[in-house]
C-alpha cells in the first residue's frame, strides 16, 4: 500500500518527554518507557493515541498510573491505538513495558546485535521495533535514557548522567525525532580526543571500537576535528553537546547513522590505517565522518516533518561534506569525482524504472528511497541554488534557514521560503528540480556569422514513470568561449536558461579585438563548466575541437569532460568497427607529462568511461549493448593506450614513488594514484614483472591491491593464495579480497568464481559488507561476467537476494537495483532477467522492501 505526499496530516498527539530503561539481555530485552503526551492543538480530526510497534511483545500498559487491559486498544502487527475516548483530555502519561530480541534481529534495523555488541539503527522507522511511540520524524522530545547490561560500555545520546557498575543513564536535551535515537552496549575501547567549540565549549570526543582495533582511529578523529572546526568556520555552526560519540560496528547496512551524539558508523568508514586501508578508504572516511557530523545541524537541530522530505537533510548534508571535501583537497579533483558517482548511479538511475523525484511522492517502502537520487542529486540541486543566488546571499539565507526553524521538523516547502524571503526572487520555477524525475538533455548548438556568435540552447525533460509530461527547469550554465587556438574570447560567464529554447548573441569582433586575434570564423564554447547542472549535454562539437579544450580549457572539469567525451567516442566507435585516433593518445600523452598539473588529476584523465557507462552510451545512441564486446573493447583500447603511452607512462611510475613513509594526504595518494594506473596499464603489455615487485615492495593496502588487481588481470594464480594467507584475520581487507577477485575475473568466468567464493569459509553472508563484496562484486564490479549470455548472473543474483531477504530486507531490496538496466538490453537477456524477477516476486513471504523494487523495476 503506497503512501502519498498529498496525504501528510499532523499527529494528533506530540510528546513532552520521553524516559526510557533498557534491561539488555540477548533474547530477552526489556524495554520500559515513560512518555508524556499532550494534545496536538494542529492535530488531526479523530484525536487517537497512535503508537507504532512492531514484533513487540507487549508486557504492560498504563495511562495515568491505571493499567490498560486488552479492551482498551486496539492491537496490530503495525502498532497499537487508544481510541481518543479513552484519553484524558490535555496530557497524559503512557507507560509500557515491552519484550524484544536483539540477538533474533537479523535485519539489523532496531535493537539488534552484532559481534557481541548491542547496537541501534533507527532511521528510518526502526524505533517501532524498539517500543511502541509515534515513530514519525514531526514528533520530536528531549530523551532521557537509563541502560542495565553487563557490558562496560553503555552509550546512548545526549550527555551522560549518572552511572554505576551495570547501569548508566544519559540525557538529551535536544527535542529530537525517535530515528535519532541511538544505544550501544560492549565491552569497547576509545580512542580519545577533546574539541573547544568557538564560543568555548569543552567537548569530549570518544571512537569505541573493539580491543585492537584502538590504533585505527586516529584518522576517523582527525577528520572529526576538521569537520568541527569547518563547519563554525563557513558555517557559523557549533557543537552543542559535551560528548560526541562515535561507534564502528561490523554489522550494517548503511555507511553510518548520524543519531544525536552517538554516530554509529560501518566500521569500514571509521578504522584505518596505512597497512589496511586504501587512499579511497581514508577518503570516504574523511567524507562519511564530516556528513554525519553536519548533520547535527542539518538534520537533527532542523529535520524532516516526514520521510518525502528526505532530501531536505540528506540532500544539503552531502552538499556540505562535498564542499568540506573541495576544501580539503582538490575543489576539481573532487567535482570531477562527485559527477562521476553522480553519473554512474543517479543518471543510471534516473534513466530507468526506478526514476523518481528528489522529494517522491508516494512510496511503500521508505527504505527504498535512501537513493543516488535523493542524496546525490539532492545535494546537485543546492548546488544549483547556490549558484543561482549566489555564495553571500546563500550564507544569509542558510543563517535565517538556522534561526527560523531551528527545533523544527521541516519541508522542502520551508527551505525554499526561506531563500525567496532572504534573496527576493521566485524559485517556484526552481522548485521543479524537486518534483519531476529524469534527467534533462541540454543541446547546444552554434554558429559564426560575420561578426556575431550565436549560440542555441534548449533543454528537454525525458518521460519518466507515472510522469509524461515534464515542464522546462531552470538550468544554471557557466561557460566560457575558445578560439581555435586555445586562446579565451570569453571568460567565464554565467547563464541561466529557463526555457524549452533560447538563443545567445555573442560580440564575436569585440571578444576577439579584446583578445587580440584576428575575427575568428570558428569557436569553441565551453559549457556547463563545473557541472554546473545535473543534466545531459548534446553540445556539437567536432574531435579537434574537443582537442582543443582538452589542451587549453581554463575549466579543469571541462579538460577532463574533453578527454572523457572523446574516449567514450573512439570506444564508441570500435564497438561498430571504427579505428582509434592517434589524437587522442597524443594529447594524453601531454597532458600526462605536464607537471603543472596535478597528479589526482591526471590519473582521472587516464580512468576510461566505465562498461556501465558505456552500455548506457550505446543505448542512448540507438544501439542494443553487448556486454562481452563492451569488457573486450574497453581492455582492447588499455591495451593500445598502453602501448602508445609506454614512455611517460613508464616515467611516471619511476617519478612518482612516494617512498615508504606513508601518508593519506592528498598529495601522496596523488602519487599513487596516477604511479598505480600506470602500473595497471604497463601490466597489460609488459606482464606481471612489474606488479610483482610492486606487491612484493608495498608497504601499504594502496598499493598492495592495486598490484594485486593488476596481477589478478595478468592471470597470476598464486597471488590471492598469499594475499589471502596474510590478510584472513583482517575482516574489512578480506572484503576486499572476496571482491578482487570477482571484479578481476575474465567475464566468462565471474559467475563460477563468484559462486566458488560464497563456498569459502570466510563467506558469512548475512554480514552485509562480506554479502556486498561477493553479490556486489559480480553485478557491479563485473558488468559482463554479470550479464553472461547464459544468464547464470542473473539467477545467481536472485538465488540470493532471495536468501538474503528472509533474513536483511533492507541490504536485499537496495542490491536488487542490479537489475534496473534490463530495458536496456536484447530481448534473450530482457527475458531471462524478466523470469528472475518474476521468481523473486513469486516467492512467499517476499519482504515489503524487495517486493515493491521487483514490481519497480519491472514495471508492474
Ligand atoms: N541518515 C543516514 C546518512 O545519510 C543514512 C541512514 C540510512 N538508513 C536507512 N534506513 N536507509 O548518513
Ligand atoms: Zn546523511
Amino acid at each position: 500500500q503506497p503512501i502519498h505526499l498529498a496525504d501528510y496530516r499532523p499527529p494528533s498527539h506530540l510528546v513532552e518527554t520521553v524516559a526510557l530503561t533498557f534491561r539488555l539481555s540477548p533474547g530477552a530485552t526489556r524495554v520500559l518507557s515513560r512518555i508524556r503526551f499532550r494534545a496536538n492543538p494542529a492535530g488531526l480530526e479523530n484525536g487517537n493515541l497512535r503508537l507504532d510497534g512492531e514484533g513487540l511483545r507487549l508486557i504492560s500498559c498504563a495511562i495515568d498510573g491505571v493499567a490498560l487491559t486488552a479492551l482498551d486498544y486496539l492491537l496490530t502487527p503495525e502498532g497499537l491505538t487508544v481510541p481518543a475516548e479513552r484519553l484524558p483530555a490535555q496530557s497524559f502519561l503512557w507507560e509500557a513495558e515491552v519484550e524484544i530480541d536483539p540477538a533474533g534481529n537479523t535485519a539489523l534495523e532496531g535493537l539488534y546485535m552484532s559481534g557481541g555488541m548491542y547496537c541501534t539503527q533507527c532511521e528510518a522507522e526502526g524505533f517501532r521495533k524498539i517500543t511502541f511511540y509515534p515513530d514519525r520524524p514531526d514528533v520530536m522530545a528531549p530523551f532521557t535514557v537509563r541502560i542495565e547490561g553487563d557490558a562496560s560500555v553503555l552509550l546512548s545520546n545526549g550527555n551522560p548522567g549518572a552511572s554505576g557498575p551495570g547501569w548508566a543513564e544519559w540525557h538529551d536535551p535536544w527535542p529530537k525525532p525517535a530515528y535519532l535515537f541511538a544505544l550501544v552496549a560492549g565491552d569497547l575501547v576509545a580512542h580519545r580526543d577533546a574539541f573547544t567549540t568557538m564560543s568555548g565549549r569543552a567537548v569530549d570526543l570518544n571512537i569505541w571500537v573493539r580491543p585492537g582495533d584502538e590504533g585505527k582511529c586516529a584518522y576517523a578523529m582527525d577528520a572529526l576535528k576538521r569537520s568541527m572546526r569547518w563547519d563554525e568556520e563557513v558555517y557559523g555552526r557549533e557543537y552543542d553537546l559535551d560528548v560526541f560519540n562515535i561507534v564502528a560496528v561490523d554489522d550494517f547496512n548503511m555507511g553510518a547513522m548520524e543519531n544525536k551524539g552517538l554516530n554509529i558508523f560501518n566500521s569500514k568508514y571509521v578504522l584505518a590505517s596505512p597497512e589496511t586501508a586504501t587512499d579511497r578508504d581514508y577518503d570516504f572516511i574523511e567524507s562519511i565522518v564530516a556528513h554525519e557530523y553536519f548533520h547535527n545541524w542539518t538534520g537533527n537541530r532542523i529535520t524532516c516533518r516526514d520521510w518525502f522530505q528526505l532530501c531536505l537533510k540528506e540532500g544539503l548534508t552531502v552538499f556540505r561534506d562535498q564542499q568540506f571535501s573541495a576544501d580539503t583537497r582538490s575543489a576539481a579533483v573532487q567535482r570531477i569525482e562527485d559527477v562521476l558517482q553522480l553519473r554512474a548511479r543517479q543518471f543510471r538511475e534516473d534513466a530507468g524504472p526506478l526514476a523518481h523525484n528528489v522529494r517522491p511522492d508516494s512510496y511503500v517502502e521508505i527504505n527504498n528511497f535512501y537513493t543516488a537520487t535523493v542524496y546525490e542529486k539532492g545535494a546537485e540541486v543546492i548546488g544549483m541554488l547556490k549558484r543561482i543566488v549566489g555564495a553571500q546571499e546563500y550564507r544569509a539565507a542558510l543563517d535565517e534557514y538556522f534561526r527560523r526553524h531551528d527545533g523544527q521538523a521541516c519541508t522542502i516547502e520551508d527551505w525554499l521560503a526561506v531563500f525567496q524571503d532572504v534573496t527576493g526572487r521566485d524559485l517556484s520555477q526552481f522548485k521543479r528540480w524537486y518534483t519531476q524525475a529524469g534527467t534533462p538533455r541540454l543541446t547546444a548548438e552554434w554558429q559564426v556569422a560575420g561578426d556575431r556568435l550565436h549560440l542555441r540552447l534548449a533543454q528537454v525533460v525525458p518521460p519518466t514513470p507515472d510522469q509524461p509530461l515534464k515542464e522546462p527547469v531552470v538550468i544554471p550554465i557557466a561557460m566560457g568561449l575558445l578560439a581555435a587556438d586555445g586562446t579565451e574570447l570569453l571568460p567565464e560567464t554565467h547563464v541561466i536558461l529557463d526555457s524549452r529554447e533560447t538563443v545567445l548573441d555573442f560580440d564575436l569582433a569585440k571578444m576577439a579585438a579584446q583578445a587580440g586575434i584576428a575575427l575568428p570564423d570558428r569557436v569553441i564554447p565551453s559549457l556547463l563548466r563545473g557541472f554546473s547542472a545535473p543534466v545531459i549535454l548534446d553540445a556539437a562539437l567536432t574531435r579537434a575541437d574537443r582537442l582543443v579544450l582538452l589542451a587549453h580549457d581554463p575549466d579543469p572539469f571541462n579538460r577532463w569532460e574533453a578527454g572523457r567525451s572523446l574516449m567514450r567516442e573512439t570506444l564508441m566507435g570500435m564497438l561498430t568497427g571504427g579505428a582509434r585516433d592517434p589524437a587522442l593518445f597524443d594529447a594524453l600523452g601531454r597532458l600526462l607529462a605536464d607537471e603543472r598539473l596535478d597528479a589526482a588529476f591526471r590519473a582521472l584523465c587516464l580512468a576510461l568511461p566505465s562498461e556501465d557507462d558505456l552500455a548506457q552510451a550505446a543505448h542512448d545512441g540507438g544501439l542494443v549493448p553487448d556486454p562481452t564486446a563492451i569488457h573486450a573493447t574497453r581492455k582492447a583500447f588499455q591495451s593500445a593506450m598502453a602501448s602508445a603511452l609506454h614512455g611517460p607512462l613508464a616515467a611516471l611510475y619511476d617519478a612518482k614513488d612516494p617512498g615508504p613513509d606513508y601518508s593519506p594526504d592528498a598529495a601522496q595518494a596523488a602519487d599513487r594514484a596516477l604511479r598505480n594506473a600506470a602500473l595497471a596499464l604497463l601490466t597489460r603489455i609488459e606482464g606481471p614483472d612489474r606488479a610483482r615487485a610492486h606487491y612484493d615492495a608495498a608497504t601499504n593496502m594502496t598499493d598492495e591491491i592495486a598490484a594485486f588487481t593488476a596481477l589478478l588481470e595478468a592471470g597470476d594464480t598464486d597471488v590471492a593464495q598469499r594475499f589471502h594467507d596474510r590478510w584472513k584475520d583482517d575482516r574489512l581487507v578480506m572484503d576486499k579480497w572476496f571482491m578482487a577477485q570477482i571484479t578481476h575475473a575474465a567475464p566468462d568466468r565471474a559467475v563460477a568464481t563468484a559462486r566458488a567464493l560464497t563456498d569459502h569459509p570466510l563467506f558469512d553472508w548475512t554480514n552485509p559488507n562480506r554479502f556486498r563484496s561477493v553479490i556486489g562484486g559480480l553485478t557491479a564490479g563485473n558488468p559482463a561476467g554479470f550479464h553472461d549470455p547464459s544468464g547464470a548472473g542473473y539467477a545467481f543474483l536472485a538465488d540470493w537476494l532471495i536468501r538474503l531477504d528472509a533474513k536483511n530486507p533492507q541490504t536485499a531490496a537496495r542490491m536488487s537495483t542490479a537489475y534496473e538496466t534490463w530495458a536496456r538490453y536484447d530481448a534473450d537477456r530482457q527475458d531471462m532477467i524478466r523470469a528472475e524477477l518474476d521468481r523473486i516476486a513469486a516467492t512467499e513471504g517476499l519482504s515489503r522492501d524487495l517486493s515493491e523494487m521487483v514490481g519497480r523495476i519491472r514495471g508492474a
